[in-house]
């Protein structure tokens, strides 16, 4: 019967912690999300020749641009932004990053290559504001 007891309170105890790890759960995904959420976010938006970052340069290089495309791709971009202010980057700010996402989204609403192309421009730029070209996190280069 002791046994019993005891085998009982443990049970209780692992409870109690599991109990904690849900309490915890909706934080991480409401607020806060993992550098390894948003390296994955990252990858996903801008690397590779299918990712919206690819896309989004090859269309503007085109005399007419898919701007459906465009504005889809964007979207992914804008997620980044969000995704931003959910984890500590206490080393970088996402301010330029996201300023050229609004930008762009402008742009592609009015089909407006040439200030489309200047905020891709000034999107691509601020991945160094947290990249450094060379030795970057995940081996990014140019
Ligand atoms: C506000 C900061 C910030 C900006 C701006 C930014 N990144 Fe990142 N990026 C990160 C962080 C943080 C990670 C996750 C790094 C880690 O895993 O510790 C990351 C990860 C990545 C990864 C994945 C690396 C890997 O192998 O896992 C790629 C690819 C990437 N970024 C590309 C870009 C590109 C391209 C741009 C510009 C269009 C950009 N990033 C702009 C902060 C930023």
């Amino acid at each position: 019967m002791r046994r019993f007891v005891f085998a009982l309170s443990l049970f209780g105890a692992a409870l109690l912690a599991a109990n904690g790890l849900t309490a915890d759960e909706p934080k991480k995904t409401d607020a806060k999300l993992t550098k390894k959420d948003l390296g994955k976010m990252m990858k996903d938006a801008h690397h590779g020749a299918k990712s919206p970052h690819a896309r989004t340069a090859a269309e503007l290089k085109k005399d007419a641009p898919d701007w459906e495309e465009i504005t889809k791709d964007v979207k992914a971009f804008v997620a980044m932004g969000e995704a931003f202010q959910k984890v500590n980057l206490n080393y970088t700010s996402p301010a330029k990053y996201i300023e050229s996402t609004t930008a762009l989204s402008k742009a592609a609403g009015g089909k407006d290559k040439k200030a489309a192309t200047e905020a891709f421009t000034g999107l691509t730029k601020s991945c160094a504001s947290c990249h450094f070209y060379g030795g970057a996190p995940g081996g990014l280069e140019k």
